[in-house]
């Protein structure tokens, strides 16, 4: 297909376990959403990943971000296989290209649909958004192992905070809050770690001045644990630092039927830049190779991407499609208490989408 102005150029990276089985789930979903306004998608499939790593020793080339830079958006599966060590998976795919692209935030939009089963009582109708720092914090990458294999092995793990990446994950986070209902949470733990977050609480205040319509908390880590279960609805928009927005974002997406259930976008804040779109969940090697995993989290996560890329009416047949399946509990997967496959799922939401056209 040659290039043209009513097409998507789409680079997908299936990746590992259950990765390639969402991503054909989803394919053909922002297919259909994006043909009803006449616009094709131009697919590049990247074969980065476990397999490519124990092939030539790297999970995904050295040019990878120049790969990346030459389409409108990547959508990605997730990596990890239980014969490769996790770090030089994650790490030289995921990680690594987040840093090498400046994915300054991951979005990550928590939303309970109607019929879909959860283990929190009173999770109906939660609409909530991590905004996760994506670059620094705990994940920067900074530290060394000292007298390894002596005994007396000592890992150092060198969190670092800068102004910048925490102002840049501000704004975005209270423009978001902004258009949203106005409320933003940030998450810190300041009474325990004098140095990177007290930097976090001062800079986001100043932030803050530029937004006077957003009202701001401060929020301890452990507390805002406790109360995403127990008063989830009074949270709207978190800003978090990259590890605790990882760890809260497991805990939210509990509260919308769970792994299979959370998407995410790693993006830059400046606009026209290319985003890495991406269930939250990993390659899920236990359920993986047996067709139940569910592709909501990478279907919600295409619908991210669309928005981004401005095909606003064809990301909200996704979530539309996707919300209308799911009411019926014949089309959960295992995941959701269901006995559906992945492909019926996906075939579902299809027929959904057809049906609403
Ligand atoms: P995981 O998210 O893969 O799985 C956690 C649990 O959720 C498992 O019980 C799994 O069966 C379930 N689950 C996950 N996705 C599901 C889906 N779509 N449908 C139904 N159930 C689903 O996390 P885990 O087990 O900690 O990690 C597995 C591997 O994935 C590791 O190698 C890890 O490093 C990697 N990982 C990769 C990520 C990425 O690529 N962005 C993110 C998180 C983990
Ligand atoms: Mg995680």
């Amino acid at each position: 297909m040659s290039q043209s102005e009513a097409a998507v150029r789409l680079a997908v990276i299936p990746g590992d376990g259950v990765g390639p089985e969402v991503v054909a789930a989803t394919i053909p979903v922002l297919e259909a959403a994006l043909a009803v306004d006449g616009i094709v998608v131009e697919l590049t499939e990247l074969d980065w990943g476990g397999e490519r790593y124990l092939r030539e020793g790297a999970a995904m080339p050295t040019d990878a971000a120049d790969i990346v830079g030459q389409h409108d958006a990547v959508l990605f599966g997730a990596v990890g296989r239980t014969d490769v060590p996790d770090d030089e998976l994650v790490w030289g795919l995921i990680i690594g290209l987040r840093q090498q692209l400046d994915l300054a935030v991951n979005i990550r939009p928590v939303r309970a649909f109607p019929g879909v089963p959860t283990k929190v009582r009173d999770s109906d109708g939660v609409d909530l958004v991590i905004v996760r720092e994506n670059t620094e914090g705990e994940y920067v990458g900074a530290g060394g192992l000292a007298h390894a294999g002596t005994g007396h092995d000592l890992g150092i793990e060198v969190a670092v905070h800068s102004r910048r990446v925490i102002e840049r994950a501000a704004h975005h986070a209270f423009a978001l809050a902004g258009r949203r209902s106005g409320r933003l949470a940030l998450v810190t733990k300041s009474n325990a770690m004098r140095h990177g977050y007290p930097l976090w609480d001062r800079v986001v205040r100043e932030v803050s001045e530029h937004y006077p319509d957003v009202t701001m908390e401060v929020v301890l880590v452990d507390a805002m644990a406790a109360r995403m279960i127990q008063a989830p609805h009074s949270l709207d928009v978190l800003l978090a630092s990259n590890l605790f927005g990882d760890i809260l974002a497991d805990l939210a997406a509990v509260l919308a039927g769970g792994m299979g259930m959370a998407p995410s976008a790693n993006v830059r804040t400046d606009p026209g830049s290319v985003g890495i779109y991406e269930p939250v969940h990993g390659s899920a090697p236990d359920i993986a190779g047996k067709g139940i995993a569910n592709p909501v989290a990478c279907m919600l996560s295409g619908a991210l991407l669309l928005e981004d890329l401005g095909h606003v009416g064809a990301a909200a047949r996704v979530r539309d499609a996707v919300a209308a399946a799911l009411v019926d509990p014949s089309h959960h997967t295992a995941d959701l208490g269901g006995h559906a496959t992945t492909a019926e799922l996906s075939s579902a939401v299809l027929r959904k989408m057809e049906m609403h056209r």
